[in-house]
């Protein structure tokens, strides 16, 4: 039996592969900025044939993203779009509102999660708490039920302390829209919410260089004066994943209760009938290694099998336990917004920050393996210091509602895992040190251990 359903994993795992690339990314992977991830077989090769590589040459160099502001355009929505629009906002601002079906979320834990909230303070000008930052193209179905959740998390946690920051980027499916609606909302909920729109296009020419600009362009009000964000500023930064305000709460919660300079949690995508881990090209264990083994021919077969050549990973993992890893994104991350203002690590020494040098997205250097830009944004923060990142395996997304849906079915939501945790092996035993070499993996078909430090040196 076992072997027969392996056989047909196998099977659709291939026709997956080679459908894809025959069609290019649009067909089955659009609507996320990540999920060009399992069929990016050659990071360095144009962009598909159909996505008008003519215009490849564009305003944006290869090598140097361009000043975000820049690329900060004005948009008109479409009309058609608009008249659809207001159904969606009502319901990311309300809850109960079910007229458009959307993942189930539980209700946010108030004893667990009740101290995270910013104590009330009368002066406007008091700091920023938590700012919430997203790209987001082609996202209108998930709306109601990742912004919904992210609306939900900042009722929680006290408006007026929080700030929201979207970059919009060529949607035609009323993704803008709605997001423009939303301004007058959540203005009024006491929010600031930053929402700009930009025609950077990550599907043409340097991805990665382009997508590191995206994040950069999300994060960039983090540095503006009026928003107070200072080394207790905590960034939450999504993607456009089916996530409920718990799945965000636990992960703030975990790097405050692990003293983490990053949680992360696990996302999924399903490529057949079960789940594989999807984040597999950015992720990497503490000893470098991939989430699960890659063969040279790109094949997936050994998803099942996580952290197969690292037992204590595998180990908390299994038992629900957060670990620490070198690298991770995994469709959401958390954290501190010290490394990004060019802030020292709490209570050490600063390292590598002693120039107050502000980490940021950015993509490989010449001579750095070429990786995507939130494993460099993770070797970063090694470099200056921050290196507690932490997977939260009790936290599993998925893209859209209906697949998150059989992932919690699967997985067990959050709350399933946090109502009967156990104190006793909670806490991540921290090391110091990254591993020595990493797993490089431009492509599949081209992989090779390289030292974690390459290019760091000045
Ligand atoms: C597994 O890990 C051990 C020790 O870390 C290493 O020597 C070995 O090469 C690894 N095997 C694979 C297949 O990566
Ligand atoms: C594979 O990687 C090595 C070093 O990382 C590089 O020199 C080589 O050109 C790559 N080969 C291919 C086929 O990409
Ligand atoms: C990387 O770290 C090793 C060991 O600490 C050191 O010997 C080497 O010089 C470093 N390389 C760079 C490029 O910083």
């Amino acid at each position: 039996m076992k072997r027969v359903r392996f056989v047909a994993i196998q099977v659709v795992c291939l026709f997956v592969v080679v459908f894809t690339v025959l069609l290019g990314y649009n067909s089955l992977f659009a609507g996320s900025w990540e999920r060009w991830k399992p069929i990016l077989l050659h990071p360095h090769s144009p962009p598909a044939e159909n996505e008008g590589s003519r215009q490849a040459a564009d305003a944006i160099s290869p090598v140097t993203p361009p000043p975000p502001t820049n690329s900060v355009e004005k948009k008109l929505g479409d009309p058609r779009l608009y008249e659809v629009a207001p159904v969606y906002v009502a319901s990311i601002m309300d809850p109960d509102y079910t007229v458009i079906p959307r993942l189930e979320c539980p209700t946010l834990h108030e004893p667990r999660y009740g101290y995270l909230r910013a104590t009330i303070s009368s002066t406007p000008s008091s700091n920023l708490r938590y700012f919430f930052g997203l790209d987001l193209r082609q996202s209108f179905k998930v709306l109601p039920r990742l912004l919904g959740s992210i609306v939900e998390a900042v009722r929680f946690l006290g408006p007026s302390s929080c700030a929201l920051s979207i970059v919009e980027g060529n949607s035609d499916d009323g993704t803008f829209e709605v997001l423009d609606l939303l301004q007058p909302e959540l203005e009024k909920l006491g929010l600031k919410y930053i929402f700009r729109h930009t025609d950077v296009d990550s599907k043409e020419g340097e991805r990665i260089t382009k997508l590191a600009a995206l994040r950069n362009m999300a994060l960039e009000p983090l540095h503006s004066k009026s928003l107070h964000a200072d080394k207790d500023t905590t960034v939450v930064f999504l993607n456009d994943v089916a996530v409920c305000s718990e799945d965000i709460l636990e992960l703030v919660h975990q790097r405050v209760l692990q003293s983490a300079d990053m949680t992360c949690a696990m996302d999924w995508v399903y490529v057949g009938n079960d789940p594989t881990f999807y984040d597999v090209w950015v992720a990497r264990t503490l000893k470098g290694n991939t989430f699960f083994d890659i063969p040279p021919d790109g094949n997936w077969n050994s998803a099942w099998n996580l952290f197969w050549n690292d037992s204590e990973s595998k180990r908390r993992y299994q038992e629900m336990l957060p670990f620490q890893v070198y690298a991770c994104w995994n469709g959401a991350a958390v954290f501190g917004a010290a490394p990004v203002l060019g802030l020292p690590p709490p209570n050490k020494e600063a390292s590598h920050t002693v120039d107050s040098r502000r980490i940021s997205f950015r993509s490989a250097r010449q001579g750095e393996c070429h990786v995507g830009e939130p494993t460099l944004f993770c070797k970063d923060m090694w470099w200056a210091g921050f290196g507690k990142i932490a997977v939260v395996p009790t936290v599993n997304l998925e893209y859209s509602d209906e697949a998150a849906k059989k992932i919690k079915d699967l997985k067990g939501y959050t709350s399933k895992w946090t109502e009967s945790e156990s104190k006793d092996s909670l806490r991540i035993e921290w090391a110091s040190e990254p591993p020595e070499n990493v797993k490089c993996m431009p492509g599949w078909e081209n992989q090779s251990w390289r030292p974690w430090n390459e290019t760091l040196e000045e």
